[in-house]
């Protein structure tokens, strides 16, 4: 299997304070892998490098064979809007937008038209099971739904990479397995899965586990 995304010896520091020391980890195409830590151990500095949001100190990162230009702004976005799909720990649902208008906002930024994002988007919200919930702002949905809606969000664009941190971190048991669920539907098609979790059992369903501590990995 070829490689989707590698770092080499990534550093990270934030105001004197290494954050991420000389991590170096490959992830193969369709793989899924989880992530594992303490609180504060690196796992979302990670992921944001991953996702190429946030560029290292030092060290290289690849994706898909090409070396990441952290100074090219151009490139990364996109790369980003269409490779990479982001549950983050908050959702980051637009809170003024309904949930229709919010999966449809990568789709329009990666250049669709709005009439075709629309009717991707409402067939995404039906598959995820938020049929009849399309116009409702973010405020007038459940935890589980806006998890929903933003795992939407991060697929619309078919990436090939989905990055996910915590994405069942504040749910029940039963909207748990419904986002898992869904990721692991999602690996099975294809997609590459990096899921950040502190959950023991859901950790063991991906194919690997990554254990990181003090900013290394362990
Ligand atoms: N932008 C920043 N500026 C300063 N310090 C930061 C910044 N981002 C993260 N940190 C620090 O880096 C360390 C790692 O943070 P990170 O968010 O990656 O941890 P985490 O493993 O995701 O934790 P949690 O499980 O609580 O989400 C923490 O000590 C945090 O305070
Ligand atoms: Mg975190």
């Amino acid at each position: 299997m070829s490689l989707l995304i590698s770092l080499r010896r990534v550093s990270k520091s934030v105001e004197g304070e290494e954050i991420l020391r000389e991590v170096s980890l490959e992830v193969k195409r369709g793989e899924f892998v989880s992530v594992i830590g303490p609180s504060g151990s690196g796992k979302s500095t990670l992921l944001y490098i991953m996702g190429l949001l946030d560029r290292p100190t030092s060290g290289e990162v690849f994706f898909d064979g090409e070396k990441v230009d952290f100074s090219d702004e151009e490139r990364l976005s996109e790369i980003r809007n269409r490779r990479i799909g982001f549950v983050f720990q908050f959702h980051y649902l637009i809170p003024e937008l309904t949930a229709l208008e919010n999966v449809m906002v990568p789709m329009i930024k990666a250049g669709m038209s709005r009439k075709e994002a629309e009717e991707r988007a409402c067939d995404l919200l039906r598959v995820f099971g938020l049929s009849g919930k399309e116009r409702r702002k973010p405020y007038q949905l459940s935890g589980g739904e806006q998890q929903r809606v933003a795992i939407a969000r991060a697929v619309a664009n078919d990436p090939d990479l989905i990055l996910a941190d915590e994405p069942t971190g504040n749910l029940d048991t039963k909207n748990t397995e419904i986002v898992m669920d869904l990721l692991e539907d999602l690996n099975s098609s294809g997609t590459t899965i990096v899921m950040v979790t502190h959950d023991a059992e859901l950790s063991i369903r991906a194919d690997r586990t990554i254990e990181i501590r003090d900013g290394r990995l362990v």
